[in-house]
């Protein structure tokens, strides 16, 4: 009985094996921030007790609360980006953000470019439209800037992808950052060739070491870049707010979307979240999220040096993952020995459309406890010996 699409909406193999993981495997598989993080219960029970209730707790616009996108607004400008309140959609989590666009945009079949790898959540919407994807393997630098333009030439002809999915700063799954330079490139691409950049950034306030680098809005003059931010990363993930900043036709459009979906997102969360925007909780959030991930970071670091053996890995200068590359093994296959042994990861097969990148493997660093990095790192390198 069910819809084409609803066949193509399907559950993969390695969620259903990490399903079956013990609670005492050490899990560097999940994406999850660390709860040490989270705000200080008397600091949010001080801003929860001033709210207008019955304004909290009633229904309200699709696109977003006022207060909130203003808050938006400001918290944007620390990023180079001048917006206002008509460009900004609050979303229902940044994933559904990714899901709105793809259905904005996209006709069944439609061309789309990605990275390779990318964000498993991007692949699924896409997956549902069928889309028909190109890759571009990333270098330490971000994507191959010139391998997209001779594509862009060779395509031009027969139809370029309305859009381009980027993660610029600290990827997940890989960690890696785009150069300014390749981003000031996208976007000049964007304009000659006529396609969207849905640029893609929970991770960019999350920086442990070296220089920011301004998103590629900040280098957007013509409405090119639909960009999307979240709270999940620099407050709670549990409220499930994000947001869209784009051209107001494409804001327009999403929250027509939107509308079918959930009415609107939570507006107690809306009102909670500008408020600790308002009076820096998320700003100490941010902060302390620093400290404690920026440490993890190093602990994985030092012990993939100590222990692993014929692997190179990437060095994120921020963000929650660490992409570790193996020389001709299959990450899947070598997922249920690891299990056995009592460490879990993501196998790398599952950031790529078409199911590349098996001889990687995604690790996170900002969940488990410095001890576990530590363990699972070691257990890590003996199922791969
Ligand atoms: C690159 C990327 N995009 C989007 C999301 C989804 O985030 P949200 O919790 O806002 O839906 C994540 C979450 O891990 C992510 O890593």
């Amino acid at each position: 009985m069910f819809s084409d699409e609803a066949k193509r909406c399907q559950t993969n193999y390695i969620r259903r094996l990490l399903r079956y993981a013990h609670s005492d495997v050490i899990s560097l598989a999940g994406g999850l921030p660390n709860p040490d993080v989270f705000p200080l219960p008397e600091e949010y029970n001080a801003i929860v007790n001033k709210l207008n209730l019955k304004k909290a707790f009633q229904y309200s616009s699709t696109g977003g609360i006022n207060e909130l996108k203003e808050e938006l607004v400001n918290w944007m400008k620390t990023f180079n980006v001048d917006t206002n309140a008509d460009n900004i959609l609050i979303t229902t989590g940044s994933q559904q953000g990714l899901y709105l666009i793809s259905r904005i945009l996209l006709n069944d079949g439609d061309p789309v470019f990605l990275e390779e790898p990318t964000y498993i959540g991007m692949i699924n919407p896409l997956k549902l439209k069928d889309a028909s994807v190109t890759s571009f393997e990333l270098e330490d630098d971000g994507m191959n800037i010139d391998l997209l333009e001779e594509e862009l030439e060779r395509v031009k002809k027969l139809g370029v992808p309305k859009f381009i999915y980027v993660v610029p700063t600290f990827q997940n799954p890989s960690g890696i950052t785009m150069s300014e330079n390749k981003r000031k490139k996208l976007v000049d691409l964007a304009n000659e060739y006529d396609f969207y950049v849905i640029e893609d950034d929970p991770y960019s306030k999350l920086r442990y070491e070296g220089d920011e680098v301004k998103p590629i809005k900040a280098f957007d003059d013509n409405n090119r870049v639909i960009y999307l931010g979240t709270f999940s990363k620099i407050f709670v993930p549990g409220f499930r707010l994000g947001w869209v900043v784009a051209h107001e036709g494409i804001i327009d459009k999403l929250a027509l979307y939107k509308q079918n979906i959930d009415l609107h997102s939570t507006t107690y969360g809306q009102y909670v979240a500008a408020e600790c925007l308002k009076n820096g909780i998320i700003q100490k959030v941010v902060s302390n999220a620093i400290n404690v991930y920026g440490k993890k970071r190093d602990i994985m670091l030092k012990a993939l040096e100590d222990y692993m053996e014929n692997a190179k890995w990437t060095k994120p200068q921020g963000g929650m993952f660490i992409w570790l590359k193996l020389e001709g093994m299959d990450t899947e296959k070598l997922l249920e020995k690891a299990i056995q042994k009592g460490v879990a990861y993501v196998p790398g097969k599952a950031f790529s459309y078409y199911g590349g990148c098996e001889s990687s493997m995604r690790l996170n660093f900002s969940y488990v406890s410095d001890e576990d990095i530590v363990n699972g790192v070691k257990k890590l390198a003996e199922v791969i010996k």
